[in-house]
């Protein structure tokens, strides 16, 4: 297979084609080669695989919010070829046991690559299958879980599994302190790999230490405001840290953007619920900060791939170069949309960015030389996405 278009590879963007034979990138070059199947994208961006490092699949009892079909579906939408889920499900994802039952059910559900999490709790053989231990220390180092808490980093570290952190002390609020508190106590242990995630404030980030994170959109775009939908923890908070916040993803001092993606239904949003879908306006959002010069191409991707695959240790993605998996975004600078989550192909169907005005829209993702979403439709089949772990 060939593709050609605008590669962005780490020597630079080179228009020309890219020789893929199975699943694996053979050939980057600028000769025009020849070959009976081509994909010929023309002017268009053909970016590294994005890869979301934090997002809610759901499934298990919670498949009424959405299912690793419908949530991987979303993810080749919004040129994502791979996924990072997290263990807050029913059951919890917080043994091996639990652990193998959902690599059963995404082996089969799949359309992109994922990888698990798994939450505070009995680890042992989880390192097999999963790409790390997530903490969340609002409800369990902060909520008598401390103990607990920390054995399962202890273990995490102990097997080189990466620990992804939702800081929050809930004693202080849903205040910049209360995230700046947390991620000074939990970069204080002095971890080997300790990854913060979804950051939103600048007293946060300020107290990070030997540790890579994350920020997400809506902390980057929403400083300061509330609109429907937009209940989230941790909280927006002001304009001046969503600005912060921009400034540190151009400066590389946060690494990696994710979604967050977590469905819920409108009732259980209007009950209260926090959080809501990201896969399929993260990218277009992001690309409108390109077309406006706020934000490069180059940061865009390493915060969307590049730094992802790093972090997560995945080290046949992130990039387009030989040897590594033929998996890509191809990506349409010019042209203009308007978010319209009815149009979502998340089951969870709001955004608090609904009607805003977008420029940049992913038009295909391949997952290791098959595609899964070609111009805006969903062509992936359930069972082609497979464990990060097995790549
Ligand atoms: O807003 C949130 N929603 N924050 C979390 O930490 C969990 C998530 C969810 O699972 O819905
Ligand atoms: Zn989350």
């Amino acid at each position: 297979m060939l593709v050609k278009g605008r590669l962005l590879t780490p020597r630079g963007l080179i228009e020309g084609c890219m020789k893929v034979e199975g699943e694996r990138i053979v050939r980057i070059s600028r000769l025009g080669e020849r070959d009976p199947q081509t994909y010929d994208f023309g002017g268009k961006l053909v970016l590294p695989g994005l890869i979301d490092m934090h997002v809610h699949l759901r499934d298990f009892d919670l498949s009424y919010k959405e299912d690793i079909k419908s949530g991987t579906s979303a993810a080749a939408a919004g040129g994502f070829v791979a996924v990072a889920d997290m263990p807050n499900t029913k059951p919890r994802v917080d043994s091996l046991e639990v652990l193998k039952w959902r690599e059963e059910i995404a082996r089969q559900k799949a359309l992109v690559d994922y990888g698990f999490y798994v939450g505070v709790g009995r680890l042992e053989g989880t390192e097999k299958l999963a790409l790390g231990l997530k903490v969340f220390m609002p409800q369990e180092y902060y909520s008598g879980q401390r103990e607990k808490t920390l054995r399962s980093i202890e273990y995490a570290e102990g097997h080189g599994m990466l620990t992804v952190v939702h800081a929050e002390d809930p004693s202080l609020g849903e205040t910049p302190e209360a995230e700046a508190h947390a991620i000074r106590e939990i970069c204080g242990l002095g971890l080997r790999r300790l990854h913060i995630t979804h950051v939103s404030s600048r007293a946060g980030h300020s107290q990070i230490r030997g540790a890579t994170c994350d920020t997400c959109p809506h902390y980057l775009l929403l400083g300061g405001s509330s609109p429907p939908h937009s209940k989230v923890h941790p909280s927006i908070k002001g304009r001046e840290d969503s600005e912060y916040l921009l400034q540190a993803v151009r400066r590389g001092g946060i690494q990696a953007i994710s979604s967050d993606h977590a469905p819920h239904l409108p009732e259980e949003k209007a009950e209260g619920a926090a959080g809501f879908p990201g896969l399929e306006t993260s990218l277009p959002l992001l690309l409108t900060l390109v077309n406006k010069g706020e934000l490069s191409l180059e940061r865009l991707v390493s915060a969307m791939a590049e730094q992802p695959a790093r972090i997560l240790g995945l080290k046949r993605l992130g990039s387009l170069e030989e040897g590594k998996y033929a998996s890509f975004t191809v990506v349409d600078l010019k042209a203009e949309s308007v978010i319209r989550p009815e149009e979502f192909r998340s089951k969870s169907k709001l955004s608090p960015f609904e009607g805003w005005k977008v420029r940049g829209l992913p038009v295909a993702t391949f997952v290791r030389g098959k595609p899964v979403m070609l111009e805006e439709e969903v062509v992936g089949e359930p069972g082609w996405g497979k464990n990060l772990k097995f790549l």
